[in-house]
């Protein structure tokens, strides 16, 4: 018994273009954005409001919300490390933000300096003041599959951990196959203990497609009535703090078997193909995604 429609939640201008080693110009990122809103995406993550240290592929992120501006139906939003970050968001007129916490201490540390606590903590007060604000705001727990410094994650702390932030306020949470070792199995185990605590349309699945497995988790995720599957053009992405992180779940590929599949998304997946024909040019060079090179190929 499957959903009838889902989301797919676009991350590449995102979490692609953070770990893209040639920062693109503002105007060529808004170009990709208007070509995915274009294909029908209704929820895009366009850039992040972190320090322009740690990150400075996005260190244009105002300038690129004011390139993009706004369109009916279509909600941008944007990662918000801390409070400096949500002012920032808040100033360039974001409606939606994502806190973003990790479940093992040293991706925690190595991706934005803090423990997990620490990170916790700060994520329930940006949490707090940006509903406060009128943003509504996603949540993103990293490595809940594996770390790539610490390896196995324990599922109670996974838990844990989701039910603090969606006790907090956010609206969604979007658990995180960092560095793409989730088999289905585990998708399985992961979900069966989130949901005895939370209803299925708070969580979101965000798989990178590292070792070729995002697909069969995202199909396990499906069947379990999950219905925000996130997902990055041309599987554009990575993680720059997470060593072997490659992209995320291609957009087209997600598409292509939810289509067909008779699960409706709202996207034109000709379209998106022409989406992601523009992000390959302006990457220069040909991504992952497989629905993208056979339908590019034909
Ligand atoms: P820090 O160095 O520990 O903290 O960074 P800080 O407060 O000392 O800040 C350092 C400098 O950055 C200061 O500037 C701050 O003002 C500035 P200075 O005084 O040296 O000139 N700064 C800021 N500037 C602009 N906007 C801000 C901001 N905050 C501080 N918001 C911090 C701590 C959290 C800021 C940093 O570690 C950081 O920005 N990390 C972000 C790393 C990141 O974006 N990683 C990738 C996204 S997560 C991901 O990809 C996983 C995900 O896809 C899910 C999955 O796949 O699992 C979401
Ligand atoms: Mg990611």
């Amino acid at each position: 018994h499957l959903p009838r429609k889902v989301d797919v939640y676009e991350v590449g201008p995102r979490d692609g273009l953070q770990n893209e080693l040639r920062t693109l110009p503002t105007r060529d990122k808004a170009r990709l954005i208007n070509a995915l809103v274009a294909a029908g995406e209704k929820r895009i993550e366009v850039t992040s409001f972190v320090s322009p240290k740690w990150i400075p592929q996005l260190a244009d992120a105002e300038e690129l919300l004011k390139q993009v501006g706004r369109r009916p139906g279509v909600v941008f939003s944007a990662l918000v490390p801390n409070l400096k970050g949500l002012e920032r968001a808040q100033a360039a007129g974001l409606e939606e933000a994502a806190v973003f916490i990790s479940a093992s201490e040293a991706h925690s540390k190595k991706n934005i300096n803090k423990t997990i606590a620490e990170a916790l903590a700060g994520a329930k007060e940006v949490t707090g003041a940006a509903r406060k604000a009128g943003m509504r705001v996603r949540g993103y727990l990293s490595t809940v599959w594996g770390c790539p410094y610490e390896g196995h994650v324990p599922v109670e702390r996974v838990v844990d951990i989701c039910r603090q932030l969606v006790d907090a306020g956010i609206y969604q949470l979007s658990l995180g196959d960092t560095i793409g070792v989730g088999t289905p199995r585990q998708t399985e185990e992961i979900l069966s203990a989130l949901l005895q605590h939370m209803p299925v349309d708070t969580l979101a699945l965000h798989l990178h497609d590292t070792r070729g497995t995002a697909l069969a988790n995202a199909l396990v995720g499906l069947s379990a009535g999950v219905t925000t599957f996130d997902a990055s053009i041309g599987g554009l992405g990575g993680c720059p703090y997470a060593p072997g992180a490659a992209g995320n779940l291609a957009s087209e590929d997600a598409v292509f078997m939810l289509h067909g599949m008779g699960v409706d998304t709202g996207i034109n997946l000709d379209r998106l193909v022409e989406a992601g024909e523009i992000a390959q040019e302006l990457i220069g060079r040909k991504l992952a995604g497989k629905y993208l090179q056979a339908a590019l190929g034909e």
